[in-house]
């Protein structure tokens, strides 16, 4: 069962940021044997920001964080629980939300990070819903950051292409009137070895080895993570409506992950949903991971096609290492 019972939860504001050094296809052609005509061809990005030396997955949480606090009008001291979902986390404890818990000041909150691939934020939206319908806690943070940057072989033309830094939150809050309606999650655990960053912690301890072996950065089966999407998404998100009382074309928005553009349009095609429903921003971030479906939701707020109280319904969706998958849909 995946509709939200209990008390209503409400979007209230988002924020992003993402770090002002850039990209672009131009320069990575001059690290990889690459061209700017192949990336945007197979994935649709052009340009991506990347975290300068120090700048790590907190200060970018944090700074999302608070744009979100302020467009929302609230402090940080009555913030209840902090969620983050990273898989670049600036180490693996202290977890970044206790930094950003510290950072930002939210004196009064408690802090969690959630690991689980891309589809992490979806992860840390079910627990930050939940947690609110449940009567739990009354103001929630929820964020997706990452800083693969740092964990990316620079001389693999087949990694270094697609990813880039950043980060987005989403303030939620117990409301009067339901907006977050379902939120489901899916894993296919024998898949695990699709997307990999083998080495640095108790399986594969940090040694001189692994390092040579290049096994601290992430290893990916691109054409099976393509093949996995186009297989389980499309009847995945039919039934994530279906169970929303919705059919795909009752959704004004749809927010995919953005990894791959011909996976989205491969996925919104079978769906047989209007390409212009989908808010994408992968030509000019690359794929943020954890961050991405945030990033994208801050934007279509920004630009004025997702409105507050306007009762829209938006259907967020990501998949990632695992394989894991998932969704939320609410109303704006
Ligand atoms: N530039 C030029 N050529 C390249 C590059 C590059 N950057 N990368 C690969 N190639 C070459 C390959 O070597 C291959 O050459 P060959 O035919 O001579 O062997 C050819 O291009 C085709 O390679 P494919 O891997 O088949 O290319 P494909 O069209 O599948 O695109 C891609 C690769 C972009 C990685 C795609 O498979 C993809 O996007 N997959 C999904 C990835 C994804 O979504 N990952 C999510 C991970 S996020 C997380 O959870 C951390």
């Amino acid at each position: 069962m995946s509709l939200i019972a209990g008390r209503p939860v409400q979007v209230v504001s988002t924020g992003m940021a993402v770090p002002s050094k850039t990209l672009d296809n131009h320069q990575l052609s001059k690290v990889v044997d690459t061209t700017d005509q192949w990336i945007v061809e197979r994935t649709g990005i052009k340009i991506r920001h990347i975290a300068s030396e120090g700048e790590n997955a907190s200060d970018l949480a944090s700074c999302a964080c608070r744009r979100a606090l302020e467009k929302a009008g609230v402090s940080a001291d009555t913030v209840d629980m902090i969620v983050v979902a990273t898989n670049s986390p600036d180490t693996l404890f202290p977890a970044v939300s206790c930094r950003v818990q510290g950072i930002i000041g939210a004196v009064n909150s408690g802090a969690m990070d959630v690991q689980s691939g891309c589809n992490g934020s979806i992860s840390a939206m079910s627990v930050g819903a939940s947690g609110i319908a449940s009567g739990l806690w009354n103001r929630v943070l929820v964020v997706g950051v990452e800083v693969l940057s740092r964990l990316i072989d620079w001389s693999d033309r087949s990694t270094c292409i697609l990813f880039g830094d950043g980060a987005g939150a989403v303030l939620l809050e117990a409301g009067s009137k339901k907006g977050m309606l379902s939120c489901d999650l899916r894993a296919d655990g024998t898949l695990c070895d699709y997307i990999t960053l083998p080495a640095g912690l108790s399986a594969l301890p940090a040694s001189d080895e692994t390092v040579r072996g290049k096994k601290h950065f992430v290893s990916m089966k691109g054409n099976e993570v393509f093949k996995f999407t186009q297989r389980v998404l499309p009847g995945y998100l039919s039934e994530v409506c279906a169970k929303a009382g919705l059919a795909p074309e009752d959704i004004d928005w749809w927010v995919f992950h953005q990894a791959n553009m011909r996976i989205v349009e491969g996925v919104l095609r079978r769906l047989k949903v209007d390409r212009r429903k989908s808010i994408d921003n992968l030509d000019r971030y690359g794929n943020t991971s954890a961050a991405s479906v945030f990033i994208a939701l801050d934007e279509g707020y920004k630009d004025g096609r997702i409105v507050s109280g306007k009762g829209q319904k938006v259907l967020v969706t990501s998949f990632g290492a695992g394989m894991t998958y998932g969704a939320f849909v609410f109303e704006s």
